[in-house]
C-alpha cells in the first residue's frame, strides 16, 4: 500500500493544532490492547526494541508467547512526518503470512500463533529468564556442524519459495542447539511471480549472497569454512525454474 498521501488534511490540521495526539501507546496501553485483542492473557516483559516494531514476552494462560507489535506511527529519522498505521498493519500480515508459510514448510522458524491489526503472536524462543539469544551473541560447540545446518536450513527455505532479506546474526535464535530464523517481514517469495522471473530471482539473488556474506563473516571467527558462492548457485538454479537467469 502506497504511503501517500499519508494523513488527509483534516486529520493533518488536528495534529497541527493538537486536537489529536499522535503519541504512541506506552508500554500499558499495548499491554492492555494485547489483552484486550485476546493475543495473550498477561504480558510479562519488552524483550525488543527494533527500528519498526517492539517484541513482548507474554503468557497466554500457562504458555509463554512472544508478540511482536509493530508501532502505529513511524517516526522517520529524516524528519518529516510519521508514518500511515495502515503501513504499520501491512508489515504486521506480511510478517505472520511469511512465517505462517515457512512454518508449514517445516523450516526453523517460531510457530506463528494469531495475528490481530498491526501485532502477532508465535511461539517463544526462551526460557523464564529470558529470550533465546542472538546467533551474534553465542560461543557455539561445534560452529562447524552449525553452520552445515544453517546453510542447509537457508538452502530448503530458499526452495520452498522463501528468501529471508534480512539474514544476520542477529535474526538468528539459538535455543536448544538449534537455530531459527525471525525478522521475516520483508522475506521474498519466490515460487510465486508477481513480477518478471528474472527480477524476481536477480532480487532472490542479491538477498541471498547478502545474507550469506554476512553469516560467512560471523562463521570465520570460528574459522570455519563457507561454501556460500556454491550454495547460492544451486539455490539459484533451483529457483530459476523459467531459465531466464542462464
Ligand atoms: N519468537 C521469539 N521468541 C523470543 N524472542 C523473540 C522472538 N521474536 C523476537 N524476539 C526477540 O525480539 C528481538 C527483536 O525481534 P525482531 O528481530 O523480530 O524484530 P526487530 O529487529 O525489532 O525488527 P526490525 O528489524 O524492524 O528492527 C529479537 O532479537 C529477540 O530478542
Ligand atoms: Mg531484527
Amino acid at each position: 500500500m502506497p504511503n501517500e498521501p499519508y494523513l488527509d488534511a483534516s486529520v493533518r490540521w488536528k495534529i497541527q493544532t493538537g486536537a489529536i495526539d499522535l503519541q504512541e501507546p506506552r508500554y500499558h496501553g499495548v499491554a492492555e490492547s494485547i489483552r484486550s485483542n485476546n493475543l495473550a492473557t498477561e504480558v510479562v516483559r519488552q524483550v525488543g526494541a527494533g527500528k519498526e516494531a517492539d517484541v513482548y514476552y507474554c503468557l497466554d494462560g500457562r504458555r509463554p508467547i512472544a508478540v511482536k507489535v509493530y508501532r502505529m506511527y513511524r517516526t522517520s529519522h529524516r524528519g518529516g512526518r510519521p508514518v500511515k498505521s495502515d503501513v504499520m498493519g501491512h508489515h504486521a500480515c506480511d510478517e505472520f503470512d511469511m512465517l505462517t508459510f515457512a512454518y508449514r514448510g517445516e523450516l526453523p522458524v517460531p510457530r506463528p500463533i494469531r495475528r490481530v491489526e498491526n501485532m502477532f503472536s508465535m511461539e517463544f524462543l526462551g526460557g523464564p529468564e529470558g529470550p533465546a539469544p542472538q546467533l551474534l551473541r553465542v560461543r557455539l560447540d561445534r560452529p562447524e556442524e552449525h553452520a552445515r545446518r544453517l546453510l542447509r536450513a537457508v538452502e530448503e527455505m530458499a526452495m520452498s519459495g522463501v528468501v529471508h532479506t534480512d539474514l544476520s546474526a542477529y535474526n538468528i535464535l539459538v535455543w536448544n542447539g538449534r537455530s531459527y530464523f525471525i525478522d521475516l517481514a520483508a522475506a521474498l517469495r519466490v515460487d510465486r511471480l508477481g513480477s518478471s522471473p528474472w527480477m524476481r530471482v536477480t532480487e532472490a539473488k542479491q538477498h541471498l549472497q547478502r545474507g550469506l556474506r554476512s553469516l560467512g563473516g560471523y562463521f570465520r571467527r570460528y574459522g570455519v569454512d563457507w561454501p556460500m558462492d556454491e550454495a547460492v548457485e544451486r539455490m539459484v538454479s533451483y529457483l530459476d525454474r523459467w531459465g531466464v537467469m542462464e
